[in-house]
């Protein structure tokens, strides 16, 4: 569904993501560990379309995608959701959550925020509130239901999980295990291995813009725990 390619990511002098390969598979959800800076961000970004790619190839579904807009990529079945909880803070949360369903159509749209009022209640509950009034868990949360809220076919989660409290940590789980059961791609970043390495297939070890390691889950936990504390 995915094939990155020699993939550089450069910042003025500085090599972000400096070749990395890696592929995931209809249906699988693929993790990228690494500690601070390690190039997981641009990889996504280029993915998304927010960096710019200094070499290589992304391809999404049979579409050389690497020098579309964001929004093309979007359109093809990509959906996104940024480190750091990001929400447009004086929007409501209805509004938060639908601003990832700009293609769908109304109905659509309304199946959609009624798919994700049934497994997270709360945005029902805070449907009208600001979003920059939620808590931090709260409102990663409604940055993933944005991000899911336009039936991705491949969705890119860059730290779900940082700075979360461990009851908002398995919300957050609970949120992926539900996409999977969609049959939805999924491909996430995350420093925290632990929660991480339980909702993954496979993963790669990324330090200094480079995967260093790759396997299943089984093969590359010790490594990644390892990573965690570095
Ligand atoms: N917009 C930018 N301009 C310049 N340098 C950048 C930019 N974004 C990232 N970098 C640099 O690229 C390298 C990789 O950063 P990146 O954000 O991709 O890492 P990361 O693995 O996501 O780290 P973190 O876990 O802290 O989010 C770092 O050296 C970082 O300083
Ligand atoms: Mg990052």
């Amino acid at each position: 569904m995915l094939r990155i390619d020699d993939l550089h990511v450069t910042y003025g002098g500085t090599r972000a993501v400096a070749g990395v390969t890696l592929t995931v598979d209809q249906g699988q959800t693929v993790l990228l560990i690494g500690a601070n800076g390690a190039g997981k961000s641009s990889l996504i970004n280029a993915v998304i379309g927010l960096a710019k790619i200094s070499q290589g190839k992304i391809m999404f579904d049979g579409h050389d995608i690497g020098s579309m807009s964001s929004d093309a990529r979007a359109r093809l079945g990509i959906g996104y959701s940024p480190e750091g909880r990001r929400v447009f803070a004086s929007m409501t949360v209805k509004d938060n959550v639908l601003a990832g369903a700009v293609t769908l159509n109304g109905r659509e749209q309304v199946r959609s925020w009624d798919k994700l009022v049934a497994s997270f209640p709360f945005l029902a509950e805070r449907q009208a509130q600001a979003a920059g009034e939620l808590s931090g868990g709260q409102q990663q949360l409604v940055a993933i239901a944005r991000a899911m809220s336009g039936r991705p076919k491949l969705l890119l989660l860059d730290e779900p999980f940082l700075g979360l409290a461990p009851v908002w940590i398995q919300q957050i789980s609970i949120a992926v295990r539900q996409m999977q059961q969609d049959g939805i791609t999924v491909l996430m970043t995350e420093q925290m291995a632990r929660p991480a390495l339980k909702l993954a297939h496979s993963g790669h070890i990324m330090r200094g813009g480079l995967i260093r390691r790759s396997g299943a889950v089984h093969e590359i936990k010790g490594a990644a725990l390892a990573e965690e504390y570095l």
